[in-house]
Formats: C-alpha cells, structure tokens, sequence
C-alpha cells in the first residue's frame, strides 16, 4: 500500500503485513464460520443515514461523558487480550494512546502488560474488564488491584461461560502466552511435559461456567466501582441486567469470537435500549469500521462504541501512533458525518437519522 493510511481497512491490511500469520489469524478471525464476524460488519451497510439540509453545522461538538467521565469523542476501547503479540509495548502502548485522545481504554484481564504497569504508563480514566472464576479470591485479586491503581469501572463480560471455537488458532497451535495478572496468585508456567503447552492455570478453562445472575451481587460486594455487563444481546437479559442493579451494558457479541450466527450486534442494538428505557447507559460493540458506523450505532441509541480489532491492527501497523491515528480517523470521519447530516452535537443524532432495512423512514 502506498502512503499513509487513510482508512481503518488499510490499517488492517498494514497489520496483516506487519504480523506472523499466527497472530494475525488470531486477532482478526472469529467462531467457527465466522458467519458472525461477516454480518457484524456487514450489517452496518444494511442502515442508511437520513441527513438533514441547511442546519448551522459551523460548530461541531463530539464530546460526551461514560460514567460521568468527559470524553472527547464517544469512541472507546473495547477489552481485547495479548497487545505484546501486536506490538513490543504491549497495551502501555495502547492505554497512551487512548489518553493522548481523550478518551477511555478498557484494559482486559488477559492483558500483557499488567493491571500496575498500565495505570503507571499515563494519566487517564481507565475501565477494567474481567470474568469471575471458579476461584473466586483470583477474580477478588484482579478487581481489587484495578480499583486500587484507579481504574474507574468493572466490565464483566458474560458472553463466554466457555470459549467460542476459532478454528483459525486451533489449525495454528496457538499457545497462550504467560498470564501476567495472574503471576504469585497461580502457577501460569507453561507445561511441556507432554508437548501440549497447557498452561497450569488457564484462565479459560478457569471460567465459572456455573455463574448466574445471582453472583452480579458478589461482584458488586467485592468493589466499590460501577459494574457494566459486557455481552447482552436480548431484551429479555437486558431487563434482568437493570433488574439486578448494573450501571451499565455493553451490547456485543465479543467481535463474533463466541457463539457463532448470534445475530450482528448492530441489528439488537435497538432491541436493548428500548428495554433499557434510559436507567443505565449502553455501550455497544462490533463490526465499526467507519465514522458512519459510530453514527449510525449512536442513532440507534448507543451512548458511546468500543472498537476492539481496528485499535490493535494501528498498534500492530504502527504502535502507540497507530492507535492514536486509528481513534482521530474514526473521530473525524463521525465528525464528518455530523457536519453532513445535519447534527452540531451528539444529543443531535436522533432515530430519525437512520433508516434500517425494510424500515420505512419514521
Ligand atoms: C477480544 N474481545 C475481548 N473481550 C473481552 O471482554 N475480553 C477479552 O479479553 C477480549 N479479547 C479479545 C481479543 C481480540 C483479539 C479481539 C479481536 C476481541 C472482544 C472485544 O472486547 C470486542 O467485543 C470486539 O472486539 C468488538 O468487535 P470489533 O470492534 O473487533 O469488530
């Protein structure tokens, strides 16, 4: 590719460049078929957007708050594991980046830079995301660490009571690197006694499968922090999630990387903040590529969106810079499609600005 990226799809392809296939591969592959991971990104071509003419549009503000926290775009990043496999610096690099644009980084659990070196790398509002174990004091350790070093929320994603099949990693005998959270709390070495690299705890296989709505109650006595669960794709558990007090949901179907033919994310978007009716804020996730797709995602009621894979391939391609680089683009093309549709503010993208498949305009 000639010159600099001028588009989060040519940064995928500078880090499908710039990394061993294996890697890769496991960054941008899915579940099984990978029939989800098409549709969420495909989804977004289902909607168009309904501009509206001779609006002042000489002032265009992005900012918006999480949690009560300012940001200055309502672009996050979602939770994703392993950024050393991106990038030498590791998610030190990605939590800089996130800070040097204003905005929030969701560290996740498997990180490979630790809970402590990434809130000592800079200064910003940081959200920590995790699973509950079967060893409930490892799950207490984590989360407690984080609310000691500052970061602001707890994430709970409760889309993955096992993990999804991504083929891609079982055809690469992909090993997981050393859990660096977990190192004194549990032996992470890699065992090679029968070749098969299993690590002694494998926070997967550590999962409590048996985890249910009762336990959100454990994790809210465990931590002061506001707790926001990561993975609702129904109104039904949208309304339980209110119902058993949460601050937050992230509607997401993890990147398409758990259960396959879930529905896009984008298409139950609506779904949930209808049931939500305004009592906690939603976050979604899946398949944003484009400032249009922020937008699009925000006239359906999203407050703000994650972006998981389009952060790490600029941090594969180019590091720190990269996902700088990869937050501004989608920043100022949403801030473009602001300008041309008619919205100086965010509190300006309706419903009415959209228009779903089949849908006829409201
Ligand atoms: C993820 N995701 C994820 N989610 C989570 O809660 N904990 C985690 O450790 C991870 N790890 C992870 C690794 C990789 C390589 C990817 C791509 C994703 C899911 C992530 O938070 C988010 O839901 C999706 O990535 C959003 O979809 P897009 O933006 O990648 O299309």
């Amino acid at each position: 590719m000639e010159g600099e990226p001028v588009n989060v799809n040519e940064f995928q392809e500078l880090a499908r460049q710039a990394l061993p296939k294996i890697y890769y591969d496991y960054y941008s592959g899915g579940a099984e078929d990978e029939y989800t991971l098409k549709q969420n990104v495909e989804a977004f071509q289902g909607i168009t957007i309904r501009p509206r003419i001779l609006v002042d549009i000489s002032r265009i503000d992005l900012s918006t708050t999480v949690l009560g926290y300012k940001i200055s775009a309502p672009i996050l990043i979602a939770p994703s594991a392993k950024h050393k496999w991106a990038h030498p610096e590791g998610e030190v690099a990605t939590a800089r980046a996130a800070a040097a644009c204003d905005t929030i980084m969701i560290l996740s659990y498997r990180s490979t830079c630790t809970i402590e070196e990434v809130a000592s790398s800079c200064n910003a509002v940081r959200f920590f995301q995790c699973y509950v174990y079967k060893r409930r004091d490892i799950s207490a350790n984590l989360v407690q660490r984080a609310e000691r070093c500052g970061y602001k929320a707890i994430v709970l994603t409760v889309d993955s009571p096992r993990l999804g099949r991504r083929e891609k990693d079982i055809k690469n005998k992909m090993v997981n690197p050393q859990l660096k959270n977990f190192e004194g709390l549990v032996s992470t070495q890699v065992s090679t006694d029968d070749g098969s690299n299993i690590e002694a705890f494998d926070a997967n296989t550590a999962f409590d499968a048996s985890l249910s709505w009762k336990d959100i109650g454990w994790l809210r006595s465990i931590t002061n922090l506001p707790v926001l669960l990561k993975g609702v794709l129904t109104h039904e558990d949208a309304i339980k999630a209110v119902e058993v007090g949460v601050d937050g949901i992230v509607v997401s179907n993890h990147g398409a990387r758990q259960l396959d033919y879930v529905p896009p994310s984008i298409s139950v978007l609506e779904e949930v903040v209808d049931a939500v009716k305004g009592k906690v804020p939603v976050l979604f996730d899946g398949g944003i590529r484009r400032g249009t797709d922020v937008f699009k995602a925000l006239a359906l009621g999203a407050q703000a969106v994650l972006i998981g894979r389009p952060a790490v391939y600029g941090l594969a391609a180019k590091g720190e810079y990269g996902v700088k680089s990869v937050i501004e683009m989608l920043r100022d093309e949403l801030e473009l499609t602001m300008a041309l549709s008619g919205c100086p503010t965010l509190n300006h993208i309706s419903r009415k600005h959209v228009r779903t498949k089949h849908e006829r305009p409201r």
